[in-house]
């Protein structure tokens, strides 16, 4: 059988505010309430592509590459947890508009490569603690983080000795802002 690759397109964070959003998490949540995203992982998803084949992940990027979306600033203002999920999440309070542009085409594309997109509506988000305990009760996030975004990345999610490792394989340009 065809080799597979688990992939996604999100959006990477600087390492600067990883940092800062891994020294939040540290001061607000007890070990207990969750098992934590490694710094190196935070990240925002805008289309998961699942398992995908040499073949089919070019023509994935080929479609991506002729993507010309302005760039655009993200701000972080919100936190939030999706308890049946169980998980715990940073986003903002109102996502610009280019952030969804671009996730709704990055999904209609994948849709359109047979890559199966969930039913229910994108919810940009960048998930903190996972197996969240059915008591954690989310301190209001008392901060706004921005960052300018000015690229997004094909990642291939992998895992390494018993670790979840997100390898960037491929960049992709957004346009300047006028
Ligand atoms: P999550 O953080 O909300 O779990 C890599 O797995 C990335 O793709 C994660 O950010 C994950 O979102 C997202 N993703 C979206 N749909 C997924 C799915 N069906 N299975 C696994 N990951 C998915």
């Amino acid at each position: 059988m065809a080799h597979l690759n688990r992939l996604f397109f999100a959006l990477e964070l600087p390492k600067a505010l990883q940092q800062e959003i891994v020294r939040w998490r540290a001061t607000h949540f007890s070990p207990e309430a969750g098992k934590p995203v490694a710094a190196a992982n935070l990240h925002m998803t805008l289309a998961f592509l699942g398992e995908v084949s040499a073949e089919k992940q070019q023509a994935l990027t080929d479609l991506a590459g002729r993507i010309s979306q302005p760039g655009f600033t993200l701000r972080l203002d919100d936190a939030g947890q999706w308890p049946r999920s169980r998980v715990a999440f940073l986003g903002s309070r109102q996502p610009p508009r280019g952030l969804l542009q671009l996730a709704a085409l990055l999904r209609a594309q994948a849709a359109r490569s047979g890559c199966w997109q969930s039913p229910q509506p994108f919810h940009p988000h960048i998930t903190l603690l996972r197996q969240t305990d059915s008591a954690l009760r989310l301190p209001a996030p008392g901060f706004s983080w921005e960052c300018r975004i000015t690229e997004f990345v094909l990642y291939a999610s992998r895992v390494e000795q018993g670790r979840t490792r997100y390898q960037p394989l491929q960049r992709f340009a957004l346009k300047k802002e006028l």
